[in-house]
């Protein structure tokens, strides 16, 4: 077997800590507490292609606190020894070959063990906690736990319940006990997406949540929360006093959101088939995108005074009524077609997809906002796998000027283009504002031209990846960029009428599109009926 310099026996971890006080230019207002993160799934495609590779990355920027362990937690016979091998690849194949021999990954390395068992066998529970006592005691981890659930969805309510059985929602003894005899670390239990299928489903898994666990212990994950330019809406609208006073419906005509990607569905057919677009990514990222684009001002920048505002948002969009779910709501499905100049083939030839199935792609969905700010607003947003670009936006498109002075100019369209506002999300993350100019020359002609900001040259490179960010705010206790119960449920009922419609009637209205071409028609039309159009980014 491959080794890496750790005795078979020696699944005692490194005794100092991993990483040193902070002084670095990512210095934290407050550095993580020593804890230990048990990954369940940990030999899974998530572990393996983020999590871990995200560890490594937060200790070679010596941020990990001090005292620090990883346990993985699975059903497979795992040597502590293969754990740690399991590990190193994972880095390696990140970062890599040859980052396993740095110093830091040799720490990292360290401070990972592993426990064998079922998933809902409580011997296994038993183990664990046994474990982390033990960690606490030579790691000095202090009696604080991060479960991230990193397993397909169907195994996060046992994970829970034996979490829970096994007292293991309550941390480990830390330091000296208080006037009631109580000290104990914290505990904190990280829930992938998705979260239920349906509104049904994720309530009854709230349900199974609050058995075990108070709402501040949960931190339910999005990634898009993490991405830098996601964070950066609320700065930029709420740190800047010029755009909030046209933000809203006397000067904004619609916004257009937009998640574009160029790949299929790789190897998670199996996982597609149950999801499509609209779970897969609209009931949740886009979502997410939406609220942060039309919120008001939270009275503080706190986990709650954010989420407070983001789920009034989700509380106020109107609801589609099932059987008008056509006039708001498109969907398609890719078939063959050339992406990135190679031919790929269409959905229902890939891999554990059914040949005649009708899951969606793509969808392109109308909601309308019912409060003050954005009445009459609309909101489209959409998203497509095999699309021609990789690309994720939001933009903003403000009303047409009132009159138009400069009625000789040769304005192709015979009218002036509306300015916009685009963020991209992704990729070259930035703002362009888009205005009209005048062409250098005797006559007037205009020609549109982007105030371009870009993060590439005007800040620092972007110093974590999103999984980075949320390992270290589930660390530090900060829980503003994960969902609330509340905000999930309600992002279920936003689209349930959808997915009633969309199952009811599983071929009407599923279109067909070319991979590589912008989605189906259709989705043309679901703009072009209130006089737009898509933007081509
Ligand atoms: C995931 C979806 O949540 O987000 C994937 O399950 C999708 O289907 C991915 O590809 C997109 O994330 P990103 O960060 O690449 O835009």
């Amino acid at each position: 077997m491959d080794t890496i310099g750790y005795d078979e026996k020696d699944t005692t971890l490194r005794e100092t800590p991993v990483a040193g006080p902070v002084d670095s230019p990512l210095a934290l207002s407050h550095p993580p507490e020593p804890c230990a993160v048990v990954l369940f799934g940990v030999t899974g495609d998530l572990a393996s292609r983020k999590l871990i590779p995200a560890l490594y990355d937060l200790a070679c920027h010596d941020v990990l606190p001090l005292g620090f362990s990883l346990v993985g937690y699975g059903r497979k016979a795992l040597t502590g020894q293969e754990m740690r091998v399991l590990s190193r690849d994972a880095i390696d194949g990140f970062f890599g070959t040859g980052t396993a021999e740095t110093r830091t990954c040799h720490d990292m390395l360290g401070t990972v063990s592993y426990v064998q068992g079922e998933f809902d066998d409580p011997e296994g529970y038993r183990r664990l906690s046994d474990t982390l006592d033990q960690l606490d005691a030579s790691k000095h981890t202090g009696g604080n736990r991060i479960f991230y659930l990193a397993t397909p969805p169907s195994l996060f309510p046992v994970i829970i319940r034996r979490l829970g059985e096994a007292g293991l929602h309550q941390g480990g003894p830390a330091g000296t006990p208080d006037e009631h005899g109580e000290n104990r670390g914290w505990v904190r239990v990280v829930i992938e997406k998705p979260f239920g299928s349906d509104l049904d489903s994720a309530r009854a898994l709230d349900a199974v949540v609050r058995e075990a666990f108070d709402e501040r212990q949960v931190y339910r994950i999005d990634h898009y929360l993490a991405k830098e330019t996601v964070q950066n809406i609320l700065v930029f609208r709420f740190a800047n006093g010029i755009f909030e006073p046209i933000w809203n419906r006397r000067y904004i005509d619609h916004v257009q959101i937009t998640a574009a990607e160029t790949l299929g569905v790789e190897h998670r057919g199996a996982y597609y088939e149950e999801a499509g677009a609209l779970r897969d990514m609209i009931q949740n990222h886009l979502l997410q995108l939406l609220t942060l684009t039309a919120m008001e001002p939270p009275v503080a920048f706190s986990a709650d005074a954010v989420r407070d505002e983001k789920a009034k948002v989700l509380d106020a969009v109107r609801p589609i009524p099932v059987e008008r779910v056509e006039q708001f709501a498109v969907r398609g499905q890719y078939v063959q077609g050339t992406v990135d100049g190679a031919v790929v083939p269409g959905y229902r030839q890939e891999d554990r997809v059914a040949p005649d199935s009708t899951t969606e792609t793509f969808a392109a969905i109308k909601f309308l906002i019912d409060n003050w700010r954005w009445q009459g607003v609309p909101f489209y947003v959409r998203t497509g796998k095999r699309l021609p670009r990789h690309t994720t936006e939001i933009a903003i498109q403000f009303k047409r000027p009132p009159y138009l002075l400069f009625k000789d100019t040769d304005v192709p369209s015979g009218r002036v283009p509306p300015n916009n506002l685009v963020i991209r999300v992704q990729p070259e993350e930035g703002i362009a504002m888009n205005i009209e100019a005048k062409i250098p020359g005797p006559a007037i002609r205009l020609q549109p031209v982007a105030m371009n900001f870009s993060y590439g040259s005007a800040l620092e490179e972007l110093p974590f990846t999103a999984y980075e960010t949320l390992l270290l705010d589930c660390m530090v206790g900060d829980q503003t960029l994960f969902n609330r119960d509340d905000q999930v449920e309600e992002a279920w009922r936003v689209v349930s009428p959808i997915l009633e419609a969309w199952r009811n009637a599983p071929q009407k209205g599923l279109t067909v599109y070319e991979s590589g071409t912008w989605g189906p028609e259709a989705a043309d039309t679901l703009v072009a009926n209130d006089g737009h159009t898509w933007r081509r980014p």
